[in-house]
This record gives structure tokens, sequence and C-alpha cells, in this order.
């Protein structure tokens, strides 16, 4: 068997995380790691058994002992490694959300293609075993009525940000909630429960958000404002949906998906690991009788990062240059409809063209 040779970039918490679950793909190998500084790089190598380690990225996008480049960086940073590294010939995985804005994603669609190499979004959501299970019940439920997606997390940056605000750390604003990397809870987690909905359903035609914000100092010394929750209403011929994410909440809100057969509950969109199926007409009293509710959960993977890895060597090893759940149309779907929310909630980033189309 062939495995497939990745470099790394970004030596985060993410890409720590990422490689265990990648690891366990017999198809994975990872063979270089690319950082800011050789000492990170380093470090990082040692940890998980890298042989070669960069710290320029078209260095290590050139090395033709490279085949695929995962990409684990801040949000406003996708697009240019991203392309960077499909001009080098290279495959890419990138993390979640794919670029800033649309017009990156679109420049990086347009990179992959005329490199005739993979580019998939690293989005877990839609490509773990539970979802695809999803996938093809709802096939047999009927009309879908109604999706209502939650993942709203209280942030472990929250309490750095709050000691920036009140002027006692000098920070910087960590990527996650700062506009100048393109951060902010729909970026960074209002995400989860879109991305499947689109792959679901599609792209929605109209969309209401209500957005919380708040103001963080950026790097050229004003204050920008970034969202930190927001509950967002999507328009679909049929059926109604919505997401609420947030950053500085927690919830144990299942998603559903009702449909004419019944409802789909998951435990969490952003990893799936339980699923109960409430078949129309189940009680919802103690005196009622019906149909009971079923779980219909299957097995999981042992991480749950294995599921993008599995996915995206099996794209290349089939020899399409798309995954079907995250093609490069859902991500561009995703992006545009994140774009709106961003527009309604007053929401800015550098990387974006003026006025956000
Ligand atoms: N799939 C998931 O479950 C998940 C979870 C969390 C985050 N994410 C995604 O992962 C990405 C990284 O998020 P994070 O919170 O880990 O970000 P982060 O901690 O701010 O940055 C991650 C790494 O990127 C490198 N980096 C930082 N700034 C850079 C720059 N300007 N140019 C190039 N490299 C830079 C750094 O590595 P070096 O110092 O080695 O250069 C850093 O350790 C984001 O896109 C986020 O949405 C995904």
């Amino acid at each position: 068997m062939r495995k497939v040779r990745f470099g790394i970039v970004g030596t985060g918490r993410i890409s720590d995380w990422v490689l265990k679950g990648a690891v366990l793909e017999p198809r994975f190998e990872a063979v270089a790691v690319c950082s800011r500084t050789p000492e990170k790089a380093e470090a990082f190598a040692l940890k998980h058994g890298i042989p070669n380690t960069f710290t320029d990225i078209d260095r290590m996008a050139s090395d033709p002992s490279v085949d695929a480049v995962y990409i684990g960086t801040p949000n406003d940073t996708h697009h240019d490694i991203a392309i960077r590294c499909m001009d080098h010939g290279k495959h890419v995985l990138c993390e979640k959300p794919l670029a800033s804005n649309a017009l990156e994603v679109r420049e990086m669609i347009a990179a992959a293609k005329r490199n005739g190499v993979v580019l998939m979004e690293a989005m877990i959501s839609t490509l773990s075993p539970n979802f695809r299970m999803i996938q093809e019940k709802l096939g047999t439920l009927g009309k879908p009525l109604h999706y209502s997606g939650t993942f709203c997390q209280f942030s472990s940056k929250h309490d750095k940000l709050q000691a920036i605000l009140a002027g006692k750390d000098p920070g910087p604003v960590p990527s996650s909630f700062n506009p100048d990397c393109s951060g902010g809870a729909l970026m960074d987690i209002g995400i989860y429960p879109i991305y499947p909905m689109v792959t679901l359903f599609g792209k929605p035609k109209g969309v209401k958000a209500d957005v919380t914000t708040l103001k963080v100092p950026v790097s050229d010394g004003s204050m920008k404002a970034i969202d930190i929750q927001g509950i967002v209403l999507f328009g679909y011929d049929g059926m109604s949906a919505q997401a609420m994410y947030s950053k500085i909440a927690d919830s144990r809100l299942r998603t559903e998906i009702s449909c004419e057969g019944g409802i789909l509950s998951l435990d969490q969109i952003h990893i799936t690991r339980q699923v109960d199926f409430i078949p129309c007409g189940a009680p919802t009293s103690g005196r009622s009788s019906g149909p009971a509710v079923e779980d219909i959960t299957v097995p999981c993977d042992p991480d749950e990062y294995l599921c993008e890895f599995r996915e995206f060597i099996d794209v290349l090893e089939s020899g399409r240059l798309e995954s079907v759940n995250n093609c490069l149309g859902n991500s561009l779907a995703v992006a545009e409809t994140m774009d709106e929310i961003r527009r309604q909630g007053g929401i800015v980033f550098p990387a974006d063209p003026i006025p956000l189309p």
C-alpha cells in the first residue's frame, strides 16, 4: 500500500489533535512540518516522529517527498498557504473555514482546478460515520420539515480575551476572537451547524441573522467588531432551518432534523456520537401510546479526526478531485452563507472585498 506523504503547516493545538487521528489511517504518513520558527518545528517533529522540518512554506511545498499538505493555521492564512501549495502541485486538506470569505474560496477552487489537485475543507462533522448514517436514513423519512443545529461552547480563550479588554493583558487577541485573523464565533464554531445543513439541504435561499458582537483591539490600533455568538434563520422551499452558536455560553441542546416520517435527534452536530430516531406519532407523555424511540447510533471512529484523512486519501486514491460531502461547491455555498451572516452582523475582516458582496 502506497502511503500519502503529508506536510503539516502550523504546530498549534489543532495540528497536534488531528495528527492523533491521522496516524490511525494506515495510508497516512507525516513526512514534514512547517512552522514560523525552527524551534517549534523541531519540537513538533520530535513529538510526532516527523523526519523533515521547514520554516518556509514554498520550500516544503516544492519538496518532492511531500504529496499533500494539511493546513492548521489561522483562518486568514488559509488562502495564501493553500494556493502556494497547490501551485507547487500539492494536494491540500485545509482546516475549516476554508478561507476568510467566498471570494478567497473561489480563488482557491480556481487554483485547485488549474493544478489538477485535490482541495478539501477539513470539516469532520459531515464525514463521521453517524453523519453518513443520518444521510441514508433521511432518504427514507419523506420530506424534511425543519432543521435545528446548535453548537455552543464556552471558549477556553474567554478569560484571556476579558483580561485584554480590561487592559490587564497586552494581547494580541487570540486568533479565534480576532478580526485580523478572520476569527469570531461564526467562523470558529457557527460553521459546524451550517456546513452539515448545506450538505444535506443545499444553500439556503434566505438568511436572517441575529449576532452578538463586541469590540476588540486589532493590529492597526483601532477597535473592531467581532461576533461572540449568533442565532440564524435560513430560508428553504418547504422547510425551515435555524442555527445557534456561541463562544460565551455552553449548551446541551441536541440538533434535530424533523421530517414527515419522524425526527432524527443528534447528541451534537460538530461530532455526532449518538442518534435517536423518534418516529412520527411517538408518545410525548406517559399516557400516550405510539411507536418507541430508537437509538440508531452506529459505531464511532476511534478518533474523531480520522474521518477527514480517510476521506481525503479515499478521494486521492479514487482519482476524483473532490469529496462528495465536503465538495468545493458545499464549501463555497457555506462561505457565501457566512459572508451574508457577517454582512448582517457588521463583521468585517481585512481580507474582505469592500463592500462584502
Ligand atoms: N477541526 C477542529 O476541530 C478545529 C479546532 C480548532 C481550530 N480549528 C481550526 O484550525 C485553525 C487554527 O486554529 P487555532 O486556534 O489552532 O489557531 P492558532 O493557535 O492561532 O494557530 C495555529 C498555528 O498556526 C501557526 N500560525 C499562527 N499564526 C500564523 C500566521 N500568521 N501565519 C502562519 N502560521 C501561523 C502557528 O504555528 P507555528 O508557530 O508553528 O507557525 C500556530 O500555532 C483555524 O482555521 C481553526 O478554525 C479546527
